[in-house]
């Protein structure tokens, strides 16, 4: 793809997967791709007009709130070194830095005034999220009254306690990070997860009026937990070489991670003093005096075994391969998307050959290298799900790229990197436009079973068709 074209393709697509991620819920690509696809649009065009927008703004129809301090994100790193260079160019005067685990949940914002709990909202775009009062008063630890009748903002991540997502809502989403902006942003009854399984953690406090008299941050989270909200959990670093104590910190939490009761996908570090943050101020995206420090993905090897091709609710027919069973993460993985052609020929897979996996703490796994022809010994004891061996002699093969569309039949067409039906009348693709339709529009009572029971029995084709059911 030349440059342009390969820009305006990643800003697409970014501003694409950002709309699913926080409007929809329903993002269709892990964390760990969507870094990606951003990374790559950085290195290309630093400047692209997708990268200073914190994300979209909320969907039309709900009420909007403005925020008064907006809510910035944050520039991100995986490595030791990224630490190392963050405490470099962040430090001057004190060395103090206060490091907490990042949640992975949904940002949410509480305004107080005179202690009481006046309003809540979303991030949404950063400078405008939309208003969750109600659903925000529903999760347990949200007080409505705090101790002292001060005015505040109050930020922090909702999460879900992975013990109630495995015994509750494992059915019904891959994640619980899906489930916890879909518990705020829900009308009453609409079937996602109930506020009141989220937990919220506390990570800032801002002040409209008077501020209590204080030099560091560590002094706000403490000032929270008096007036009666809990913070994230914090450490504070003031050594000479902070930056060493922070990398042992990231080890330490690494370790901690599978055990502990919320899923975490970093950690957060901040300096701690206040003036020195102001000091350092901001880029056009991202405070300088902070680092949101991702866990490197979790990677493992296996086969791949053979293709199989979807087609999406866009019309794109994507492939996703079958591999090997094999645990990544302490889950086990036996599909992995390949997202497009564009993908299978940049990798040169074929099926026979050995991949690398990966898998972030969400759940889409993904193939990240190509490792070449499998040997014998890649093939050995190797299992089915159901516990019969994999034969040893697994011969080589091209992926075979389709020219129909494996639901409706149709010529495919190639659209960039994308195979494409265009089909309207195409079923997979009905279904998907027909649930995108009505969670848009937030038609209650209709998901993706009702949808598909109205197509299998011929009462819609279209969305069109929607509008002329009736009763009898
Ligand atoms: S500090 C100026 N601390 O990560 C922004 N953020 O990439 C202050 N997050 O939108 C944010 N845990 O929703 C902070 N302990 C933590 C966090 C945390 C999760 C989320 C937050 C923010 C995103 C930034």
């Amino acid at each position: 793809m030349a440059g342009e074209e390969r820009i305006k393709y990643l800003a697409d697509a970014v501003r694409y997967h950002r709309e699913l991620y926080y409007n929809h819920s329903a993002p269709e690509i892990s964390d760990a791709e969507f870094d990606a696809l951003w990374d790559e649009l950085k290195d290309l065009d630093p400047n692209n007009a997708v990268l200073h927008e914190v994300g979209p703004e909320p969907l039309p129809g709900t009420e909007k709130v403005e925020h008064m301090f907006p809510m910035r994100s944050l520039d991100k790193g995986t490595s030791d070194d990224d630490i190392i260079h963050f405490v470099t160019q962040s430090t001057f005067g004190g060395k103090r830095y206060l490091a907490q685990p990042k949640l992975d949940g949904s940002a949410l914002s509480l305004e107080y005034v005179a202690g009481n709990l006046y309003r809540a909202a979303t991030r949404g775009s950063g400078e405008r999220g939309e208003d969750v009062t109600l659903n925000a008063k529903l999760v347990a630890n949200v007080p409505t009254r705090l101790n002292s009748p001060v005015d505040c903002h109050v930020r922090g991540e909702v999460v879900m306690p992975l013990a109630v997502f495995e015994e509750k809502y494992r059915d019904i989403s891959p994640n619980p990070r899906n489930l916890c902006s879909g518990a705020l942003r829900q009308k009453h009854g609409d079937g996602k997860a109930d506020a009141s399984d989220l937990v919220f953690c506390a990570y800032d406090v801002k002040f409209p009026n008077e501020s209590p008299d204080t030099v560091n941050d560590s002094e706000l989270l403490s000032w929270l937990q008096g007036v009666g909200i809990e913070p994230a959990p914090w450490e504070i670093f003031s050594s000479e070489t902070p930056q060493k104590e922070m990398i042992e910190y990231t080890s330490k939490w690494g370790a901690k991670r599978a055990t502990y009761e919320y899923e975490i996908d970093g950690i957060v570090f901040k300096l701690d003093n206040l003036e020195q943050r102001e000091n350092l101020g901001m880029t056009a995206h991202h405070p300088r005096w902070a680092l949101a420090w991702k866990f490197p993905s979790q990677e493992a090897h296996s086969v791949l075994l053979g293709v199989d091709w979807q087609t999406g609710r866009t019309g794109a027919v994507t492939p996703v391969a079958r591999i090997a069973p094999q645990m990544v993460g302490g889950v086990t993985v036996e599909n992995v998307t390949l997202h497009n052609v564009g993908e299978v020929e940049r990798l040169g897979i074929k099926i026979g050959d050995k991949v690398k996996i990966t898998r972030r703490g969400d759940v889409i796994p993904k193939i990240i290298e190509n490792l070449g022809e499998a040997s014998l010994s890649d093939m050995q004891n190797r299992y089915h799900a159901d516990g019969r061996k994999f034969s040893a002699e697994l011969s080589v093969q091209r992926i075979q790229i389709p020219k129909d569309c494996p639901a409706c039949g149709r010529n495919l067409v190639m659209k960039g990197a994308f195979l494409r039906c265009m089909s309207l009348e195409c079923d997979a693709r009905t279904a998907r436009a027909l649930t995108y339709w009505c969670r848009t529009l937030e038609m209650d009572g209709i998901g993706e079973k009702l949808i598909e029971a109205l197509l299998d029995n011929g009462l819609v084709k279209t969305i069109a068709d929607l509008y002329r059911l009736s009763h009898s």
